[in-house]
């Protein structure tokens, strides 16, 4: 694994913000920008990170092994998407949520649909529960989902359109509920 040169002079700025014996806190930025060059952190990129910040390798997994933030495995080339199974979202209908994903993308999360284009997983609370159901695609909320809403947010990533972020119900909007 390498940086690209334009990504290497970053990480190294980045680095130089931490006093000299802390440049191990810098993993997490070092860690995401490996993820957004690649598309998903391998072990080399992990192992890459690690010894630029002159960590053991087993630290860095440590890091990169705790967070949904962080891809261990391939993602769909358009979008990983992620659905909150915690509490709220549940209650309001993740598991419908889950079972478009499961017809739509692949039968088990972090597998690719057929087309290479989508993965999904399920992942903890991501903080929005006043507008659960929701999920995360790429870095937006997609929030007071119905099935029906979400199966149309799939199919639009797939046509390589972008489905407006935020409550998909009206919620900000001035339009009538
Ligand atoms: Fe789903 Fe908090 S429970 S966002």
């Amino acid at each position: 694994f390498a940086f690209t040169p334009e990504n290497q002079k970053w990480a190294e700025a980045q680095i130089t913000k931490y006093p000299e014996g802390r440049q191990a806190s810098a993993i997490i930025p070092l860690l995401w920008r490996a993820q957004e060059q690649e598309g998903w952190l391998s072990r080399p990129a992990i192992e890459g990170v690690a010894d630029m910040l002159g960590m053991a390798h087993i630290r860095a997994l440590e890091v990169a092994t705790f967070y949904f933030m962080f891809q261990l495995q391939p993602v769909g080339s358009v979008a990983h998407i992620q659905v909150c199974g915690t509490t709220s979202c549940m209650i309001c209908g993740a598991e419908d949520l889950i079972a478009v994903c499961r017809e739509k993308i692949a039968a088990n999360p972090h597998e690719l649909s057929e087309d290479g284009k989508l993965s999904w997983e399920e992942v903890e609370c991501l903080g929005a529960c006043a507008n659960a159901p929701m999920a995360q695609i790429g870095k937006d909320y997609y929030e007071d989902l119905t099935a029906e809403k979400f199966g149309e947010i799939i199919e639009e990533l797939r046509a390589g359109r972008v489905p407006v972020p935020g409550p998909q119900n009206g919620r900000y909007t001035s339009e009538p509920l």
